[in-house]
């Protein structure tokens, strides 16, 4: 399909692979339609300007996750205010999201959306937040750039609310090297963000201009790849399946150490194999087992600092999950990701699992 599309030369921003990538992805989870776009970033972006955020309004956002499903609400100058995560799938917490809400409705300031991230490979308890959003009448978008693939009670993530997100930045569980894409069931927001994407060209023979636009739709050569990279998605999802399957085999086992869990409503496509690690019980710190791994150039990496935490959100709003008990401090202070790419081969799991295992019996075997 990239053959063709340099065949065709087409390398114009817009094109038939655009067309086909949205057509394919919709097609893929289940919902109306999708707006092709430049990043998960831009689609998170442009989500908010859809939904009709604007300075001044609050957005609640999940705390555990990166960066990027916060800062389009800085973009507009909006006011974001973080929700912790529940033990049973480390995504938002129903119970924080639900006081939040009681507390924001007793000062008139009920947020304008909310982002609900679907970490790692897997959904957020999503009938459950779903109820509450519906309950105040606020919008829903899921933040699906980690679990493309990925189900809830055999759902697609992604799918869940107003609108949702997919990355196909790089280390995604497919890509485009670069690139996003915005579902819904509604066929006029896509269309408004089509709009929004191609720098808000009202229609006129001439440039003619009455909003602001962006420079955000995916090109062509990119959607072409896209298309071939989607049709090994569920290849994918097996594999990295297979990956954490391996890790827990050999090193569940072991005083202290508990892989993220599956919550029984999801089908995780494990995109990261994460775990905790209980100092007390295993005798090693997390941060001691990452510098272990990387003693042998292995890359293993701390769980997602959570943005309540982050030097840039210090004067926002928190809820943890209960009001003595934060879960994405714990996951954070606990919690590791380790090498899950769907290409890995099992010598090199094997590798990974000797290097964590030796960490945790203080051997340097
Ligand atoms: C949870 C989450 N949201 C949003 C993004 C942003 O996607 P992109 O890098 O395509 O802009 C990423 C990853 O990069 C992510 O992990």
């Amino acid at each position: 399909m990239v053959e063709e599309a340099l065949q065709d030369n087409w390398i114009a921003p817009v094109g038939p692979h655009v067309d086909r990538f949205e057509e394919e992805v919709a097609r893929y989870v289940g919902s109306a339609g999708a707006t092709a776009l430049s990043s998960g970033t831009s689609a998170l972006h442009l989500a908010l300007k859809l939904l009709g955020v604007q300075a001044g309004d609050t957005v609640f956002c999940s705390t555990l996750t990166f960066v990027a499903s916060a800062n389009p609400i800085l973009y507009e100058g909006a006011q974001p205010v973080f929700i912790d995560s529940e033990p049973a799938s480390w995504n938002m917490s129903p119970a924080a999201l639900k006081r939040a809400c009681e507390q924001a409705e007793l000062k008139h300031c009920l947020p304008k959306a909310v982002i609900v991230v679907s970490l790692y490979g897997q959904c957020a308890d999503m009938e459950a937040l779903l109820a509450i959003c519906e309950h105040y009448e606020i919008p829903l978008i899921e933040d699906a750039a980690e679990s493309l693939g990925a189900t809830y009670k055999a759902k697609a993530s992604g799918t869940f609310g107003k609108l949702g997100v997919y990355s196909f930045n790089g280390n995604k569980i497919i890509t485009t090297s670069g690139g996003g894409m915005l579902v819904s069931d509604d066929q006029a927001l896509l269309e408004q963000a089509r709009f929004l994407a191609t720098q808000a060209r009202d229609p006129a023979l001439h440039y003619e201009h009455s909003r602001i636009g962006y420079n955000y739709r995916l090109s062509n050569i990119l959607a072409g790849i896209g298309r071939a990279q989607l049709q090994v998605l569920d290849a994918r999802v097996e594999a990295r399946r297979k990956v954490f399957t391996r890790y827990f085999e050999q090193l569940s086992g072991f005083e202290g150490i508990e892989f993220a869990p599956e919550a029984p409503y999801n089908h995780s496509t494990r995109w990261l194999t994460a775990f905790t690690v209980d100092c007390d019980k295993a005798g090693v710190t997390a941060l001691q087992i990452i510098e272990a791994l990387a003693e042998r150039n292995i890359e293993a990496r701390p769980v997602w600092k959570p943005m309540h935490l982050q030097p840039l959100f210090k004067t926002s709003s928190y809820y943890p999950h209960k009001e003595q008990e934060s879960v994405s401090d714990r996951l954070f202070r606990t919690g590791i990701c380790v090498p899950s790419g769907s290409s890995l081969t099992e010598v090199d799991q094997d590798r990974v699992i000797a290097a964590v295992q030796a960490a945790l019996l203080h051997t340097s075997s």
